[in-house]
């Protein structure tokens, strides 16, 4: 079975049989990692870009290590020292990179619908790496695939996400594919970090972070994202950690064992306490390891591979 799209912009637009298609692709790709020689041949040929026009650890670096592991040529190109920073717009940067002929280009920007601007216009496939607070939909594929590997399954299970859900693009991928994978989904933050009409997220929405993390099966905290906020919204980091942060004595009020999710970067001691992030539970790793298979198998579905038919 193959994914028969060109691009990659949102969780949106994917039917529940595509996101399986991905996580089961994902779940094959993983066996790579654990090669001497990390290499298959599946994208030799193909020329991958990293266009990245807001910082990024994980997401740039798994892509990297996705395409070059499937044998692809990978660029990765830094707008602080391309020909951004002397005023080039983003639709002449996209179409002078796309007479390089490159295969795919993954792209974070801040403004929301970038990457559609450029999936309109060039002939590569294009993967959104983040845009603005609109949607992650690689953060959302990877986080399912780390809960399904540790529970086996997705449908029926809670997941609580807590913490800035306006300002989060990763909220917004992320509700929006638990949902269409069948499980439910809670949403906890102070009022002044929900979104101004929370009926739309699909998402039960509370001010109380214990209700929502209360028979949950996992708990996804998320980053206070002060780089969007204006500076009224979160008056104090210390009020924000009591009232919202994730410390062992709520963990402890939660059901046993739950497992503790983040996308990162981690504000360890605000939205997290170090504890948590480095407990039993925490999948924070797992999620990262889980990204580098993810991407693979966007690649390598992108570009034309067909899923494994068992
Ligand atoms: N989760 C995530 O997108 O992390 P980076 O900003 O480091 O890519």
């Amino acid at each position: 079975m193959a994914l028969k799209r060109k691009d990659l912009l949102t969780i949106r637009e994917l039917e529940s049989d595509e996101i399986h298609l991905i996580l089961d692709t994902a779940d094959s790709m993983k066996e790579i990692a654990s090669r001497d020689i990390k290499k298959v041949p599946a994208l030799r040929g193909k020329t991958l870009i990293n266009l990245f026009y807001e910082p990024s650890t994980r997401t740039r670096t798994s892509f990297e290590i996705a395409g070059k592991w499937l044998s692809a040529d990978v660029i990765n190109i830094s707008t602080t020292v391309s020909s951004v920073t002397k005023g080039e717009s983003l639709l002449d940067t996209g179409k002078t990179l796309q007479a390089m002929r490159p295969d795919v280009v993954v792209i974070r920007h801040p403004v929301p619908g970038a990457p559609k601007i450029l999936a309109d216009r060039l002939q590569a496939s294009i993967i959104n790496a983040g845009d603005g607070a609109h949607e992650h939909p690689t953060q959302a594929l990877l986080d399912l695939l780390t809960i399904r590997e540790r529970l086996g399954r997705l449908k029926g299970l809670t997941v609580a996400i807590v913490g800035d859900i306006s300002h989060s693009r990763v909220a917004r991928s992320g509700i929006q594919a638990m949902r269409k994978v069948g499980m439910d989904v809670r949403v906890a933050g102070p009022p002044t970090l929900l979104p101004r009409h929370p009926e739309e997220l699909g998402a039960q929405v509370t001010t109380d972070v214990e209700a929502a993390i209360a028979d949950a099966d996992v708990i996804m905290m998320l980053r206070i994202q002060r780089e969007r906020q204006g500076p009224t919204l979160l008056p104090s980091l210390r009020e924000y950690s009591r009232l919202f942060g994730l410390t062992v004595e709520r963990v402890k009020k939660a059901r046993e064992g739950v497992l503790i999710m983040h996308p990162g970067p981690l504000n360890r001691g605000v939205e997290i306490a170090p504890e948590v992030a480095d407990g039993p539970y925490s999948l924070i790793l797992d999620q990262v390891t889980n990204g580098v298979a993810i991407r693979m198998a966007l690649l390598y579905l992108l570009t034309g591979g067909h899923a494994a038919t068992n």
